[in-house]
């Protein structure tokens, strides 16, 4: 809705921009300007200005800059809308509405709001009374004294809602305003109307600005489901609102992380520890709207927020959908950090039992998605084994492909991968899957310990491949040279291969012109043929050299083939070159100094995976 200019003009007259400051941090004065450090970065010296002649402030460090109301916005962490509000509220005006149609829905919904207000008051002072009686010593027995209740204004619905009815009535509201904001519900049309939560503690839900719109009840005993919400209403849309998100966006805007919980008690219990940056969506899994409004919650380049989730297989299945609905709407400046709260634990039960130390460690444990996606992909699955990887690797391109933001994906990608090749290498520089092990979790992984398969015999054990290409490249060979029937399915990925030893890419380039001209040819033939070409010495030295089982002569074509597979997937060479591939696109698009970086850095890993024997750590034999 747009408001009119005059009425701009008239509250920027009204305040200037020196007051509204002042009203929220200290300001000196320097001539005819007002200075201080800047609100909204960090610093020393004060390079914030605020000149009333020119209506604005500014700060040369960070270049801040705007009116009464962009001030507003930013430090009190408002839409334009709610700054405008705020201000005219602060000098008794008025925000003109457009017409009459939306003067009368403000009109009315600002009487609902003050509706649900006096329930909530009503709530609460019933805690107090000889009815709420159960519901206070409940409340206390779960930890929580008069400050904690007060603060969070919990209260009591009791058995009979003749109380509230009556109390709402007084105060001038319809049967119909109390049904609609769902207080109360008419059985049938004609009936008289009941009252919709009894006997139950109730916690007020707020809106982003703290206004109750919600309530949110818990039964203290007797048959019925544990929690229930006010049904949807004008004021209250579930999926849009956290429960805590009004004290929230305060903490965020004074540095606190965001964290998410899983429900009311969490929340309180967070609070009370210190961590005013908690919040829960309502019963049910976080919506796409309810993670965008967690993000509009922080000031940009802090909207990292930490989502806590039970450590059980549930909780690990609700991690995952979390991750998978928060993937498609990444952007640069956003994302989200994963914690998994010990067995059995919700915030509620860790910090009464274990302190605030406990739960502090829970989320300095937390995951980037990046770490998240990478130990999903990795459970279950050895990194050194050709299957393994070829899962790791789908399962991170299937995530990260739901990323819609190119960049992000990129760098998620490039991330990813090139964790996959350290793994590869053999460095576990990550030292194994953390989250997704339990807890007692599976014995590191050591370089030492290489799987052997029963296509390998011990001298030839498949990591020690990973880092040689020289070998990698002789047992290519040598596996179709005794097996050209091979060439059918593996043809393809060898034409394309590029070998790095010179004499057995001139090879490699022979083979594949001979078993492309002539598909059927045999070994002995083909290797007639090779020799006829010139070959007869490397083919000498090749098939001399001690070769693993399934490069053999006597090893089954399956054995052959699945050796051959593995070699040709194990390469760290192959995933590098499609990293540069992939690097080389999005430098042209780009041109960004950070892409040309990445792509030096990959050009160079090449370069030493070429110049490289063997790695020591796994030894040649
Ligand atoms: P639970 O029923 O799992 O909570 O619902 P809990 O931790 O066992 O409950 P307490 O600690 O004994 O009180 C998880 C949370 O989901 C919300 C509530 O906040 C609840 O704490 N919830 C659940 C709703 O808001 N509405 C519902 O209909 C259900
Ligand atoms: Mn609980």
């Amino acid at each position: 809705m747009a408001l009119p200019p005059q009425f701009l003009e008239e509250l920027r007259s009204r305040l200037s921009v020196s007051e509204v400051v002042m009203k929220r941090m200290r300001l000196t004065r320097a001539g005819r300007e007002f200075k201080a450090p800047c609100p909204f970065h960090n610093e020393k010296t004060p390079s914030f200005y605020v000149n009333d002649q020119k209506n604005f402030f500014h700060c040369f460090g960070c270049g801040a800059h705007g009116d009464q109301i962009g001030f507003v916005m930013r430090y009190d962490n408002l839409s334009f809308m709610e700054a405008v509000e705020s201000l005219a509220g602060e000098v008794g005006m008025v925000v003109p509405k457009a017409t009459p149609q939306e003067r009368e829905r403000f009109e009315r919904q600002k009487s609902l709001y003050d509706l649900v207000e006096r329930a909530a008051k009503f709530y609460e002072q019933q805690l107090f009374t000889a009815a709420g009686r159960a519901a206070l010593d409940y409340l206390r027995r779960r930890g929580l004294d008069e400050e904690g209740i007060a603060r969070f204004r919990l209260g009591f619905a009791p058995q009979d809602g003749a109380g509230l009815h009556g109390a709402l009535t007084e105060a001038g509201y319809s049967e119909a305003d109390m049904v609609e904001v769902g207080l109360f519900k008419r059985p049938e049309a004609g009936r008289s109307i009941r009252n919709f939560f009894w006997n139950r503690v109730m916690f007020p839900v707020t809106d982003r600005r703290g206004r109750v719109v919600a309530f949110g009840g818990r039964l203290l005993e007797g048959d019925g489901p544990k929690y229930i919400n006010s049904a949807e209403n004008p004021l209250f849309h579930k999926g849009n609102i956290l429960y805590g998100m009004s004290r929230a966006r305060q903490a965020a805007a004074d540095g606190q992380a965001l964290i998410v919980t899983e429900g009311y008690m969490d929340v309180i219990a967070c609070v009370r520890a210190g961590y005013e940056g908690a919040v829960a969506p309502l019963g049910t899994a976080m919506t796409e709207t309810q993670i965008q409004e967690l993000w509009k919650l922080a000031p940009e380049g802090q909207r990292r927020p930490i989502l806590c989730f039970d450590g059980d297989n549930a909780g690990r299945r609700a991690a995952q959908r979390a991750v998978e609905r928060i993937l498609p709407v990444l952007t640069p400046d956003v994302s989200a950090r994963i914690a998994f709260m010990p067995e059995k634990e919700d915030p509620d039960s860790l910090i009464r039992r274990n302190g605030k130390e406990a739960f502090q460690g829970v989320l300095d444990r937390a995951l980037s998605l990046e770490d998240f996606i990478w130990e999903y992909a990795r459970q279950g699955n050895e990194p050194r084994t050709a299957e393994g990887r070829l899962t790791i690797e789908n399962t991170i391109n299937q995530l990260t492909e739901t990323i819609a933001d190119k960049s992000v994906q990129y760098s998620y990608r490039a991330a990813l991968r090139d964790k996959l090749r350290a793994v590869i290498r053999g460095g576990f520089a990550d030292g194994g899957a953390r989250t997704f092990a339990g807890a007692a979790g599976p014995r590191r992984p050591r370089p030492g310990d290489i799987p052997v398969s029963p296509l390998w015999n011990r001298n030839h054990r498949s990591g020690a491949i990973l880092t040689d290409p020289q070998r990698r490249e002789r047992y290519l060979l040598v596996t179709v040279l005794h097996h050209p029937e091979l060439f059918q399915s593996v043809g393809e990925r060898l034409a394309e291969a590029d070998f790095a030893d010179p004499e057995l890419e001139m090879l490699r380039q022979a083979l594949v012109e001979c078993l492309t001209a002539e598909s059927a040819l045999d070994a002995d033939a083909l290797r007639r043929h090779l020799s006829s070409r010139g070959f007869q010495e490397t083919l000498d030295s090749l098939l001399s050299a001690d070769a693993p089982r399934f490069a053999q002569p006597g090893a089954s074509i399956e054995a052959a083939l699945s050796g051959w597979q593995e070699v040709w997937l194990s390469s760290e060479e192959r995933l590098l070159q499609q990293e540069l591939r992939d690097a080389q696109r999005r430098f042209a698009e780009t041109f960004s100094e950070a892409d040309l970086e990445r792509l030096r850095m990959l050009q160079q890993e090449v370069l030493t995976l070429r110049g490289h024997d063997h790695d020591p750590a796994l030894g040649e034999n």
